[in-house]
């Protein structure tokens, strides 16, 4: 009997079939760049992040992009290159957390990608920036007020994605393996999840 070689999150019977590119949208310090380098990892597609191929093509920090050319300048490239990866085929795409919350770039994620929404509280998401220092819009007085209001703005769009997963303050591996679990019900078909 042949045995399905085993990898960290079961056996590659396990893995869902992927088809599309798999893009993952929520706030700023959802994870959506660790948890999805080890998606990919785990399905064996390629990495993308959407925040660095704007960097690549820009040339410079997206701190440095709101700082000089400004926030409209960043979301035209991020429309483009977001554009771009979703005609690369199946991969694993991590968005910034504006991404989806610009209409054309929602509709294209809709067409031609399952989306995965990974949610948590502004307070865990404060936890997880608060160090940070290339993110524009949290180098205010109050990083945390403005999660919460871009949490409000934000999560009823966010909730247009194909699948949500809770993230909380669990590790990494918890959430690989909810989101793993998760596509491979939407591959199944079933929408109850
Ligand atoms: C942004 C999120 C950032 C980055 C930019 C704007 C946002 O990406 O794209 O600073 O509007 O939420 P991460 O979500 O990867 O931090």
């Amino acid at each position: 009997m042949a045995v399905a070689p085993t990898t960290e999150t079961g056996t590659d019977a396990d893995l869902p079939r992927i088809d599309r590119p798999v893009v993952l949208v929520g706030l700023m310090g959802a994870g959506k760049s660790c948890v999805g380098r080890k998606l990919a990892e785990s399905l064996g597609l390629p990495f993308m992040d959407s925040d660095n191929e704007v960097e690549e093509a820009a040339g410079c920090e997206v701190r440095d992009i709101f700082e000089v050319y400004g926030e409209p300048a960043f979301r035209d490239c991020e429309r483009r290159v977001i554009q771009r990866l979703l005609q690369g085929g199946p991969a694993v795409i991590a968005t910034g957390g504006g991404a989806f919350m610009d209409p054309a770039t929602r509709e294209d994620v809709k067409a031609h990608a399952i989306s995965v929404w990974l949610r948590a509280d502004p307070e865990v998401l404060y936890q997880r920036t608060k160090r940070s220092r290339n993110r524009p819009l949290l180098a205010k007085d109050d990083p945390l007020q403005v999660l919460k209001d871009l949490a409000e703005q934000r999560y009823p769009v966010y909730a247009e994605a194909d699948i949500v997963i809770d993230t909380g303050n669990e590790g990494l591996e918890k959430t690989l393996r909810k989101t793993i679990d998760a596509l491979r019900l939407d591959a199944a078909g079933d929408t109850t999840s």
